[in-house]
């Protein structure tokens, strides 16, 4: 039996822009996380895939549409198994959990096919590099997102810091001084894919508007770049509002969005925006550790379903875990 997990995410700058060459920031959540466990199964079983949280049960090489909820999961066993060489079904049983919320911007998709891809390369003793898990996962960002530009698969593969260019080779950045995150929920699902072509539709009809906001968000995370580099936390919060600023003339804030970061700044925060792709999904907010537990209560009473607190720190990889003997 063999247990490969993966961590969430947040982007901490530069959603959106991203898309469009410019630089992004995302940091690993590791308070929440994606496990796949493989087992071998008796012979001509086939390849089971369960997801007991979603009670979704599929084998491999039934027939699935790209609607059913299990299909990201068959398409990222089976991406794999191709990129491993193997071509007969092996006779195993897969089984996925995740404490990942779904569709709220902490990466549950890229966290539980990075699971999935590691837990499938380990058990078949055929270990993956993170740039290969990263690429892997890529794949299934697509059935999920249309347009990614990547930044997921590649901080969840890595575990790290990243600072990601879309076709560049991946910068890990050395976070010079520890900062927390308080990450709030608005309880609303953000609508990736439609977010993401709204913001295209907007840019194919003013090219020159859209390409200025987008220049001046990654400017913001150059600079954010360097301040997380040099230690300084009170520019990293200046930058985050900045972003924000920028993030709602791109129309893709929303009113809960924006009550949870006024009332996050209201309690204190050293600076605070959405995260992911908006309108829904979650916010976070820049703390000192003593303001941790109070801002996370002030988001909760202004209606958050959730606040989680985390810290961001130099990289410290979770995912690979031991192969143990069934
Ligand atoms: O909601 P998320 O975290 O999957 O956000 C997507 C981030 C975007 O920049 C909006 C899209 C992308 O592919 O980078």
């Amino acid at each position: 039996m063999t247990t490969a997990c993966a961590p969430g995410k947040v982007i901490l700058f530069g959603e959106h822009a991203v898309v469009y060459g410019r630089p992004a920031i995302a940091v690993p959540v590791t308070q929440v996380r994606a496990c796949a466990t493989v087992e071998d199964a008796g012979k001509g079983q086939g390849l089971l895939i369960q997801a007991i949280d979603l009670q979704l049960q599929h084998r491999l090489g039934s027939p699935i549409s790209a609607e059913h909820p299990a299909y990201h999961l068959a398409a990222t066993v089976q991406h794999t198994l191709q990129r491993l060489r193997i071509e007969h079904i092996p006779d195993l049983t897969m089984t996925v959990s995740s404490t990942v919320p779904i569709a709220r911007g902490l990466g549950s998709g890229a966290a539980v096919a990075t699971a999935i891809v590691r837990a499938l390369a380990q058990h078949l003793e055929q270990p993956l590099s993170p740039q290969e898990v990263s690429d892997l996962v890529y794949q299934t960002e697509v059935i999920h997102h249309g347009t990614p530009s990547g930044i997921d698969n590649t901080v969840i593969a890595f575990e790290q810091p990243v600072y990601f260019v879309k076709g560049k080779p991946i910068e890990m950045l050395r976070v010079k001084r520890h900062f927390w995150l308080v990450i709030g929920d608005t309880g609303i699902r953000g609508p990736t894919r439609e977010v993401v072509s709204d913001v295209r539709r907007a840019w194919q009809g003013q090219p020159e508007r859209y390409e200025t906001l987008f220049d001046g968000i990654g400017d913001i995370a150059r600079q954010a770049r360097e301040a997380i580099e040099d230690g300084k936390v009170k520019t990293l919060g200046k930058l985050m509002d900045e972003n924000q600023e920028l993030l709602q003339a791109i129309s893709v804030s929303s009113p809960e969005l924006e009550t949870l970061i006024r009332a996050a700044r209201e309690a204190g925060a050293i600076g605070a925006k959405l995260c992911g792709a908006g309108r829904g999904g979650n916010m976070i907010a820049l703390v000192t550790p003593k303001q941790a537990q109070s801002v996370a209560a002030a988001l909760r009473a202004a209606g958050a379903v959730n606040a989680m607190v985390t810290e961001v720190t130099q990289p410290q990889p979770t995912g690979h875990q031991p192969k143990n003997s069934p």
